[in-house]
């Protein structure tokens, strides 16, 4: 019977289960669209890690790492390729997800017939276009929003010195913004970066290019805030709710879309603490914040965060470690959510505390790459014609 329960209803009825509700299922009953992580082509051959990002009660929402940009895209000038793209796409669509797509225009990931072209202003423009027209056209209805342009700005505000800046001048924002709009008026658009959760010059700039691409006459739909942080550097929940209405008040909605919280190796109970501290405080400011639609963390587990190849020294930014054994932060997720998490030494399960839960009932059975099985899982435990719930090991069984 425990398969017919919805997950609040579960987490009332079966007190010796913990966290019978999921993060997506969580952020939703608090007023969000979506909880999500971004993955990766190379990590979908791990099936157990395949089958928790499946797992549509902490995941609603997935982003290609990489597969979506530029240098994957358009390799060589007017050749596109979607192979690796296709498959994130999908697997958000078998698994019934949202698909945040990342990313048009980036300083990094380019090819070298982009960064070592000799350009002039039309000829950067057209190639510009005819990249976006043609990435947008390929996903066209599949994308909930794309990230238009990413990390156009430097730290103190001014614009970041990258070919398409250099050559063209500001104006390629709106310029990108327009060329997406005109090949999908039905997607979101949205402007990335990082660092604009502390205020300041940065997201003063930020907020300037939303009125930028605004004043142009352009569509522009939402502010990406990355939220990549070191643990104990995250403001305080309400000052990062303040922040995010500076961006509302603009007439544009907000999500964080890249959330993770990295930590000094080796990491400690303290330090694992204050990651979870520093997550509940993310996610509870887009709670606060009527127009934060979601929230994205830069994949779920240790074991394919991008962060010890590039801060040497550090790890351990995400929610469940490299084991898939979920860590503090999963807690500190749900509180921030709403969600009553109980203490370690207590048996008390969670329970909702929101009253808009729309938490769906699991009576129809898993989707195609769903959870149907496990240790301590309380979710469906059959799967959708024509799918099979798979055994994968003690603590996944897979519709596949
Ligand atoms: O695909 C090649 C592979 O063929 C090669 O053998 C291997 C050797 O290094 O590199 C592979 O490419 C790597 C790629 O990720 C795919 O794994 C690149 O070296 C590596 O630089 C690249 O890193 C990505 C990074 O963006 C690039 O700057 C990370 O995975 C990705 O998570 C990261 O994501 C960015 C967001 O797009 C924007 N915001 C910041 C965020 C973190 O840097």
């Amino acid at each position: 019977m425990f398969h017919s329960l919805t997950g609040a209803l579960a987490a009332c009825l079966l007190p010796n289960i913990v966290s019978a509700i999921g993060l997506h299922e969580a952020a939703v009953a608090a007023g969000l669209e979506f909880f999500g992580s971004a993955t990766d082509n190379g990590e979908l051959t791990d099936l157990p890690y395949l089958a928790q990002l499946s797992n549509t009660s902490d995941f609603g929402q997935i982003t290609p790492g990489n597969s979506q940009k530029w240098d994957s895209t358009e390799p060589s000038q007017g050749t596109f390729s979607f192979t690796r793209g296709d498959v994130i796409a999908d697997l958000a669509e078998d698994n019934g997800q949202l698909l945040r797509c990342h990313t048009l225009v980036w300083h990094q990931q380019l090819p070298s017939w982009v960064t070592s072209g000799s350009w002039t202003s039309a000829t950067l423009t057209a190639a510009l276009q005819n990249h976006i027209t043609n990435v947008v056209t390929h996903y066209k209805g599949r994308c909930i929003h794309w990230d238009v342009v990413n990390e156009a700005l430097n730290e103190d505000g001014t614009y970041r010195t990258n070919i398409f800046y250099t050559t063209i001048g500001e104006s390629y924002i709106p310029i990108a913004f327009a060329a997406a709009a005109a090949a999908d008026p039905d997607v979101k658009l949205y402007y990335n970066d990082y660092n604009l959760e502390y205020g300041g010059a940065k997201a003063a700039a930020a907020r300037a290019i939303v009125q930028l691409i605004q004043n142009a006459g352009v569509k522009v739909d939402g502010v990406g805030f990355q939220a990549h942080f070191g643990v104990g550097t995250v403001p305080s929940r309400s000052s990062l709710t303040s922040v995010l209405k500076s961006f509302t008040a603009l007439g544009v909605e907000v999500a964080y879309t890249e959330a993770d919280v990295r930590i000094q190796l080796p990491t400690s109970a303290t330090t694992l603490a204050q990651q979870a501290t520093d997550f509940r405080n993310l996610v509870g400011s887009c709670v606060d914040t009527d127009g934060c639609v979601g929230f994205t963390i830069w994949d779920w587990t240790d074991k394919y965060s991008w962060v010890p190849s590039t801060f040497p020294g550090y790890g351990a930014p995400l929610p469940w470690d490299e084991n898939f054994v979920k860590k503090p932060a999963y807690d500190g997720l749900l509180a921030g959510l709403g969600v009553t998490v109980p203490s370690p030494t207590t048996t008390t399960t969670a329970t909702v505390t929101s009253t808009t839960s729309t938490t769906t009932s699991t009576s129809t059975g898993a989707p195609r790459w769903g959870q149907c099985g496990g240790n301590g899982w309380t979710g469906p435990t059959v799967c959708s014609s024509p799918w099979t719930c798979t055994y994968v090991n003690d603590w996944y069984s897979q519709c596949l």
